[in-house]
């Protein structure tokens, strides 16, 4: 550096460049039914923010695409099965949490096979775009509902 000094990124700190924050990798999904109700899950007692009605999804595994890891949360979450092809992605959510910085691509999906149900004992509810801001969401989701207002309406 200018000073002549050696400069150990590991230790070097400026808020611009501080690469040592932790980035976490989340895709959710708004799954729309026929009457453009979207799908929300409460995350249950004992998990972080629990109570908290959020878009359905999860973290991804090392080297994951985002796609597949969708597929999978939601298989595991609500037993459907979604393809590729009716996944479309409509914005991110980006957070600064204590902990970690959150990106999480939402994506939106009007089909897919079977019927979802709890299949990790959360809760589950249909709700209109107009009325998702009655419900306590994490602070990472909330940004996320105009755009499905703009989509869908209120
Ligand atoms: O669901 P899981 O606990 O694996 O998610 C990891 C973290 O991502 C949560 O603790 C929460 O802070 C954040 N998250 C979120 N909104 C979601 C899903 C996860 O803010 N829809």
């Amino acid at each position: 550096g200018v000073t002549g000094k050696e400069t150990d990124p590991s230790t070097t700190s400026s808020p611009d460049t501080d690469n040592r924050v932790k980035l976490l990798l989340v895709v959710a999904c708004a799954l729309i039914d026929s009457d453009n109700r979207v799908l929300v899950a409460q995350r249950p007692e004992g998990k972080a923010l629990a109570g908290l009605w959020e878009f359905p999804g999860g973290k991804l595994e090392a080297g994951e695409r985002p796609e597949p890891a969708l597929i999978r949360e939601l298989s595991e979450e609500l037993g459907i099965t979604v393809k590729e092809a009716c996944l479309a992605p409509l914005t991110f959510a980006s957070y600064a949490y204590p902990d970690f910085h959150l990106l999480m691509p939402l994506y939106i999906c009007r089909r897919w096979e079977g019927t979802a149900i709890s299949r990790e004992g959360q809760a589950l509810k249909w709700v209109r775009a107009g009325k998702l801001s009655q419900l306590a969401m994490p602070p990472a989701d909330e940004p996320l509902i105009p755009h499905l207002i703009d989509l869908l309406g209120a």
